[in-house]
């Protein structure tokens, strides 16, 4: 028996679905870092008109002259002019009180400079008029990295006395620098690129603050200066406390690629994203690739070498380029190499790879099954070899590709990267999870047939229904109109489905906490909202619902009307194992429930005619589920 009165759940909803709704508008909470004061970080979320708000809700940013939110390498970042361009965090010591750290502080900066000046801030409330000196600046001068501070304990004239670090190294524009100031009420510390680079004791206490003063990001700005930063900012936090080497060492290799970024300006081409396969069809391949800078794109392809076939598109006006190839045989390898050029003599070529277009109707065929890659690159790559290694004819990605959809570089290094063998052989089809937050980046990077949102692709005997279950799904949305449609027409032998959150789960915290149960705080086992879809996949004989979202693996009894049902029942299957953080599963079986574990994983199934067989294997390649299953010749 289920803990949850399951079988009323559809009729328990109305009445208490505002509450259902919060708790899921709580489920997933991004981690809060601890006593995080202000974060700022381009695209997450986008300038209003001259307002900018951080990922705190606590600042919002005055922005001044126009920044502009420009790639660069592999980043999205915004770029000051230098000049006239730079952002007020508070305008006021009044304003900015909340978000200034009192006595322990952590300000932290990615930063490319296109031009070092002798005094720039990057973050900072200051005053340094003469032998007037307070609060803290993090800044540069023309070739290193500086953070002054002045405290209580350290102020023995009265007003003040900033104590300078200086980096010890050099630094220059070009690439991508991770810059760390700390201070814990005894010691401040500059650490650049993960590394102590200064450290003095000269100050002691609480930061000692001037009475006027602004605070500033991309500017040192006090009474009687200013000074802008020529370059481009990507982040920008603080926070009340000093935050330890180890912590800022993590940060800094979790964007090992951002700083091996070389950042010249060189006229070399480079692929930030290698080339990768989309929109597979029995006739058809689409072949994506992402250069440094916009550039044509051609595709060089045949069934054997010489490529002697040829298709292409002009420089667009974005770096990221689609192929699309058509009129090819069905379950047929093709060889193909990609040649970007960007029109001044400058080309960047792939290696020759290899693709197969999707099967017909008499065929086997195989697909992986992948979810929640969010950010975490070494384990992506071990599922991503662990599909490759069982040589699907395309995969499902169930969505959270990314933890943050508009932190640009999350796509080129922690999905991409560790994918980049995969995805080069394999086409993937995903559907759009929540961490993506919708960003246009998940449109332009993926090739998906319209609306995009909703889709749907056919392979051997069976038909796929792509589906965002971030967009509404009630019985009156475009989207549920358009999947019923698409259902009723289907005449393929196996019906599945694709969303990124899961119509049913054991997951003890995401649809209220199973570990309480008091009257009062009720939990559903899935996500209500998605109700409507588990009539409509019953209704039309869905087989396999796949989900992701719980990061953990389950599969479920056939369901049907709430119950049990083995000869018509639908399944359901949770892989939300790709990199992000482990999720436990209720305490209590769900009556639903035949295997749920956590665990990173990734799936993989092999159909032929009525029979599929479905494999989930961990890490290390060890089967831990499976199942097959063949349809009675009237289901
Ligand atoms: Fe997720
Ligand atoms: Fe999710």
């Amino acid at each position: 028996m289920s803990p949850f009165p399951s079988k009323s759940l559809r009729l328990f909803l109305p009445a208490v679905l505002p509450l259902l709704l919060q708790l899921n508008a709580v489920a997933h909470p991004d981690k809060v870092e601890d006593r995080l004061l202000m974060h700022f970080a381009t695209g997450s979320t986008p300038i209003q008109g001259d307002t900018w708000e951080d990922l705190t809700h606590r600042v919002k940013a005055r922005v001044i002259g126009q920044p502009k939110l420009m790639n660069i390498g592999p980043a999205q970042a915004l770029v000051f002019n230098g000049l006239s361009d730079w952002l007020l965090a508070a305008p006021d010591a009044a304003t900015a009180k909340p978000v200034l750290p009192v006595k322990e502080m952590t300000a932290s900066a990615w930063v490319r400079f296109n031009d070092m000046q002798p005094e720039g801030g990057l973050c900072g409330f200051i005053q340094d008029n003469g032998s007037f000196e307070k609060g803290w600046l993090l800044g540069y001068d023309q070739a290193h990295f500086t953070f002054r501070l002045a405290s209580s304990g350290g102020n023995k004239d009265g007003d003040g006395v900033l104590t300078n670090l200086i980096s010890k190294s050099t630094v220059k524009p070009g690439p991508w620098y991770h810059v760390t100031a700390t201070y814990d009420g005894a010691a401040m510390r500059l650490y650049v690129n993960g590394r102590l680079e200064g450290e003095s004791r000269d100050q002691s206490g609480d930061i000692l603050y001037p009475d006027a003063g602004k605070l500033t990001i991309a500017a040192f700005a006090d009474s009687n200066e200013l000074e802008i930063l020529d370059g481009a900012l990507l982040e920008v936090k603080t926070y009340g406390r000093a935050m330890p080497e180890a912590e800022i060492a993590a940060v800094v290799e979790r964007n090992a690629g951002l700083l091996a970024w070389p950042g010249s300006i060189n006229d070399s081409l480079q692929f930030l994203v290698r080339p990768y396969l989309q929109a597979a069809s029995a006739t058809g391949m689409s072949i994506m690739a992402e250069t440094s800078r916009p550039a044509a794109m051609t595709v060089e392809y045949a069934e054997t070498a010489p490529l002697t076939l040829t298709a292409g598109v002009p420089a667009g006006t974005t770096s990221i380029s689609t192929v699309s190839l058509t009129g090819l045989k069905p379950h047929t390898r093709y060889f193909y190499r990609v040649t970007s050029d960007d029109g001044n003599g400058n080309t960047a070529r792939s290696e020759v790879k290899s693709f197969q277009t999707l099967p017909g109707p008499a065929d086997a065929w195989a697909f992986g099954l992948l979810g929640d890659t969010q950010r975490n690159p070494d384990v992506t790559r071990r599922c991503a070899d662990g599909i490759f290694a069982l040589r699907p004819n395309f995969m499902l990605h169930v969505g959270d590709v990314v933890d943050d959809g508009f932190a640009k570089q999350q796509w080129v290094f922690d999905l991409f990267a560790p994918c980049s063998d995969l995805f080069s052989y394999v086409p993937v089809f995903p559907v759009i999870g929540n961490h993506e937050k919708n960003s246009h980046w998940y449109y332009d990077y993926f090739h998906l047939p319209e609306p995009e949102y909703f889709y749907t692709f056919k392979c051997g005997n069976a038909e796929f229904f792509m589906v965002d279950s971030n967009k509404d799904v009630s019985p009156e949305s475009e989207q549920y109109q358009k999947l019923e449609q698409a259902l009723a027409a289907s005449t393929a032998t196996w019906k599945f489905t694709a969303h990124h959150h899961p119509c049913w789960s054991s997951d003890n915290d995401d649809y209220g906490d199973t570990l309480k149960g008091k009257p009062g705080e009720p939990f559903t086992l899935g996500e209500p909202q998605l109700q409507p879809l588990v009539a409509l996949y019953e209704k039309y004989g869905v087989d396999i619902a796949f989900a992701g979202h719980i990061h953990s693996y389950e599969r479920t009894w056939p369901i049907l009307n709430m119950a049990i049902n083995q000869r018509k029942g639908v399944r359901y299957i949770v892989s939300g194992g790709g990199g992000g953080n482990l999720e436990k599963a209720s305490p209590q079986r769900a009556w639903f429930s035949i295997h749920v574990q956590s665990g990173h994983h990734f799936c993989f199934a092999t159909v032929q005619d009525r029979t599929i067989q479905f494999k989930a294997y961990d890490l290390e390649g060890r089967l831990f589920d499976t199942f097959e299953l063949t349809k009675a010749a009237d289901r």
